[in-house]
């Protein structure tokens, strides 16, 4: 069975969606693509989970050039992972961002599989990080009704850890060293009703991580 006849766009389609959109933008600012070309300024650096319903521009309502993008299985924050981290120097270092954007969300397949007892193959190294976020909130989550309670509130949770991370990088305390401005924040996204929520995590100096931290991970 071909893959068009299970109404999968064509490569064909593809182009000639992506000329009517080229048009329609320079209908409306003729020098759209002209800006853009000559430089980004972003104010907003988002660190999101790569699931096809979660595009960072399209449900924060940012046009192209608005925001950076970092995104993996889970919106995850490793510490030794150098993808990850030349994406958030650049975003500190180099465009100056001034708000970083964990944004996790409920109906995470990654969280969902981290939870699983069963192998799942390659990808059983990073859920390894989710399965540590898990471990370190094992009573709060034990004590939920039932396992959709416990996923949802390890979507949430998982967002606060890697906030944090963000905010233990060397990069982040050396801008915050420096006087930059720049704020972590820690957000979700729900699949069922397209509406983002802030969890409540937001600093914005070393001095404030504790408390957020502890505000943001008690249980609900
Ligand atoms: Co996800």
């Amino acid at each position: 069975m071909s893959l068009y006849s299970l109404g999968m766009p064509s490569q064909k389609e593809l182009f000639a969606n992506n000329k009517a959109w080229a048009a329609d933008m320079l209908a409306q600012d003729p020098d759209y693509f002209g800006r853009l070309s000559r430089q980004q300024r972003p104010q907003y650096f988002w660190i999101g989970c790569s699931d096809s319903r979660v595009p960072a521009n399209v449900i924060a309502g940012l046009p192209p050039g608005e925001v950076f993008v970092h995104r993996n299985i889970s919106n995850v924050v490793v510490h030794t992972d150098l993808n990850f981290l030349s994406v958030l120097q650049f975003a500190v270092e180099v465009l100056e961002v001034s708000r970083i954007i964990v944004c996790g969300h409920y109906g995470c397949g990654g969280i969902a599989a981290a939870m699983e007892n069963k192998p799942h193959g390659l990808i059983d190294a990073w859920l390894h990080h989710i399965r540590d976020v898990q471990r370190q909130h094992t009573d709060q989550l034990a004590a939920l009704p039932d396992e959709s309670a416990r996923r949802e509130r390890l979507c949430e949770l998982n967002v606060v850890e890697q906030a944090m991370n963000v905010c233990e990088t060397s990069i982040v305390q050396e801008a915050w060293r420096a006087g930059q401005q720049l704020a972590v924040m820690g957000w979700i996204y729900d699949l069922k009703d397209g509406l983002l929520r802030d969890l409540g995590f937001s600093v914005e100096s070393p001095a404030e991580m504790k408390q957020a931290y502890e505000v943001a991970i008690a249980p609900k």
